[in-house]
């Protein structure tokens, strides 16, 4: 899996000087094309075509799908074409899933824009689209020709988009590197070395990536506190105005999913005390309402992890270790909601 992180000018007119493709297309945002196609457009060929999708979750569907194929079509691409996903996880996710399957698959690069993006989403190779609220509920795995990471790009992001991206980090830390935990849990947000962390994050999720690509094993434990994380954004995001970001979901997710390990006897109070104290004093408590957790539960059927009837959860096994594939209840998952809303 290529994964280059540096200045976007030099990674990607050396990967365009190392390709001979018919075509490019770059998807973009309005944001994306504002900010970061001017960053890249000199190093494109004059005829690249502009393929503009409003941002946002929402537009994360099999309706955008269509129009970026049809994009794709009118713009007469054939099976030697590149497409360059400029944005966030959205795009990455939707632009790879319609480059993966226009014409049976084309090649795609991905140019994350954001931090939650650059440590996660742009790599690994899932793309996918939301579908009847369910997130990525429909996909593939494919992996890109390349990922370009430029650091710089999140210089601009508002605090809150970092801070959402920066969930990953900690759950990377939290699952693989015991040691860098310390070193941010003593930190505020606003002290960390976020390009560090970035390289980091992006090595340990090509580690785990390279041992379990279709995600058979190894590669759950990457979802640790999304079982619980993606209810709780799916839930908030149908209620519209009390929408969450992804990152901050994932804090309440990691919380949850800390205390299931704590009471399974798998991880040790300080350790649980240690990753709420961290993830309050980052993402504060989110609102939740008692009377939500049953709906919340509910959503968690869906999980991609899930076999049968049986909803089986990512749980740390002591800070820096994962386990995966362990079933809980509705009783349970209830308790640490619970736990969480205090
Ligand atoms: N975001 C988790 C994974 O890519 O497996």
């Amino acid at each position: 899996m290529s994964v280059q992180i540096g200045a976007i000018s030099a990674t990607l007119s050396s990967f365009l000087s190392q390709h001979d493709y018919s075509h490019i297309a770059v998807i973009v945002d309005e944001k994306t094309q504002k900010h970061c196609l001017p960053l890249i457009q000199s190093l494109l060929p004059k005829t690249f075509t502009k393929i503009v999708i409003k941002s946002g979750e929402e537009q994360k569907t099999l309706a955008t799908c269509e129009k970026i194929w049809q994009a794709m079509t009118q713009a007469n691409m054939d099976r030697h074409g590149l497409i360059i996903n400029l944005g966030g996880g959205v795009i990455g996710d939707m632009g790879g899933f319609c480059a993966s399957t226009y014409k049976r698959g084309i090649d795609f690069i991905q140019i994350p824009t954001t931090l939650l993006a650059q440590v996660d989403a742009s790599v690994g190779g899932k793309l996918g689209i939301d579908f009847h609220g369910l997130k990525n509920h429909i996909g593939v795995f494919q992996l890109p020709k390349t990922v370009l990471i430029d650091p710089t790009f999140i210089q601009t992001l508002p605090d809150r988009q970092k801070r959402s991206g920066f969930a990953e980090i900690i759950k990377h830390c939290l699952i693989r590197d015991a040691a860098k935990w310390d070193t941010i849990a003593s930190l505020d947000f606003d002290q960390v070395d976020l390009a560090d962390l970035i390289a980091h994050s992006v090595e340990i999720k090509k580690a785990v990536v390279a041992e379990d690509p279709k995600e058979k094993g190894l590669r759950k434990i990457l979802n640790f506190g999304h079982t619980l994380g993606h209810a709780v954004e799916t839930y908030l995001l149908g209620l519209g105005k009390r929408a969450v970001l992804h990152g901050e979901a994932i804090a309440v997710g990691m919380i949850t999913e800390a205390y299931l390990a704590y009471q399974r006897n798998l991880i040790e109070a300080e350790e649980l005390e240690a990753i709420e104290a961290m993830l309050f004093a980052t993402y504060g408590r989110i609102q939740i309402k008692a009377e939500e957790i049953p709906a919340i539960i509910q959503l968690t059927a869906q999980d991609k992890k899930n076999k049968g009837s049986e909803i089986r959860f990512s749980l740390l096994t002591g800070i820096g270790d994962c386990g995966y594939d362990i079933p809980v209840s509705k009783a349970e998952m209830k308790k640490a909601l619970e736990y969480y809303i205090g």
